[in-house]
């Protein structure tokens, strides 16, 4: 583990994350919680989809808003897995997805056993604010202790991945980098390779997340960014200055140098809506009001306030600044857009098992 200074939390959340050891799970059945990351350089297309491999690496910044917590339980006899999320039985693609994952979980802890999840989410779904990265994360983390699987970070966050590529990320807090693996040789070294980890940074940022339309999107993320690796003539550039912006992030984050993090993280965002506008036929998230917001960013830029955004597969937007200008930030962001959510958020934790009563 790293130990470069750190004013994000990484260190320390990096040396907290979870591996089965930071909480008490009684045998067959544990409880872990997660946050979501929004990446600042972006996950956009895999060259692998059922080993959720990408075609870049990305980095993120793990939130302290919105956890999901999730409970795994063991159902001996059962003929089946059941989830509910919020309460609700979980069917179709959802229960399909979560089935698939606890297969793999299965296969690695030689049991046949059905499991009973039970998954509290406090992040609007499907609203491209990364509910599947704190969902499968805290999955991974629950599911790998229900099994009695003892699993590194490492390992935790190649699970993950298998779940939803953004949540081998949310395994760790603060910043973290995904790897892309080797993209030659064979599926088992990518597979090896592809792990998410954290990174140093020596700034103390927040994020002005405005929540501009909450409802679920038409197009997801999975089904766009296939269309966008087959279709779009921009994917392949844009993957391209991708892995250059990832260089040009890392570097920043180490210098604290807020600009230029900012300024990365606002033209790979763009890029990769640039990438699904040129897909056949288009995927478009962005809406009058993600351009109102990023109108009123660039102002905040010319009033002399370090403020830059992104934006993932939604409408809303994401404002990268200063701890210090979050506030000023926020309330000229909540003018811009008086129908919309603002809230802000800070660098938060990586995932981890909860102990028991807590
Ligand atoms: C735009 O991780 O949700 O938020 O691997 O298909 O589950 P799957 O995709 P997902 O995609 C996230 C895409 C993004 C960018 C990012 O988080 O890096």
């Amino acid at each position: 583990m790293r130990t470069e200074p750190s004013t994000a939390g990484t260190t320390a959340a990096a040396a907290a994350v979870v591996a089965g050891r930071a909480g008490r799970a009684t045998a067959g059945d544990a409880t872990a919680v997660a946050h979501p990351n929004i990446a600042l350089i972006k996950y956009w297309g895999k060259r692998d989809q059922s080993l959720v491999l990408p075609w870049t690496s990305s980095l993120s910044m793990t939130l302290d808003l919105f956890p999901t917590t999730t409970r795994v339980r063991l159902a001996p006899g059962a003929g089946h897995d059941t989830a509910a999320l919020n309460g609700v039985p979980a069917r179709g693609e959802t229960l399909r997805r979560i089935t698939g994952f606890l297969d793999l979980v299965r296969e690695t802890a030689g049991s046949g056993r059905r499991a009973v999840v039970d998954t509290r989410n406090t992040v609007p779904t499907g609203a491209g604010l990364a509910s599947s990265a704190s969902g499968f994360a805290a999955l991974a983390v629950a599911a790998a202790a229900a099994y009695g699987l003892e699993l590194d970070a490492t390992a935790l966050s190649r699970l993950a991945r298998r779940g939803s590529g953004s949540a081998s990320r949310s395994l760790f807090g603060g910043f973290a980098v995904w790897h892309a693996g080797p993209d030659t040789g064979p599926a088992a070294a990518a597979d090896l390779g592809s792990y998410a980890e954290p990174v140093p940074a020596v700034i103390d940022p927040a994020l002005v997340v405005a929540v501009v339309n909450a409802g679920p999107k038409e197009v997801s993320s999975r089904e766009a960014m296939r269309r966008t690796v087959g279709t779009s003539p921009l994917f392949r550039p844009w993957a391209a200055s991708s892995r250059d912006d990832l260089a040009g992030m890392r570097a920043a984050l180490e210098r604290g140098d807020i600009d230029a993090v900012g300024e990365i993280a606002e033209r790979n965002a763009l890029g990769m809506h640039a990438t699904m506008l040129a897909a056949r036929p288009a995927v478009r998230y962005l809406s009058p009001a993600t351009v109102t917001v990023l109108d009123r960013v660039l102002r905040l830029r010319r009033e002399g306030v370090a403020a830059y955004s992104t934006m993932d597969a939604g409408p809303n937007v994401k404002v990268l600044c200063r701890r210090a200008d979050a506030e000023r930030v926020a309330s000229a962001v909540r003018e811009a857009v008086p129908d919309g959510t603002v809230l802000v958020a800070g660098p938060g934790p990586g995932a981890r098992l909860l102990g028991e009563g807590e």
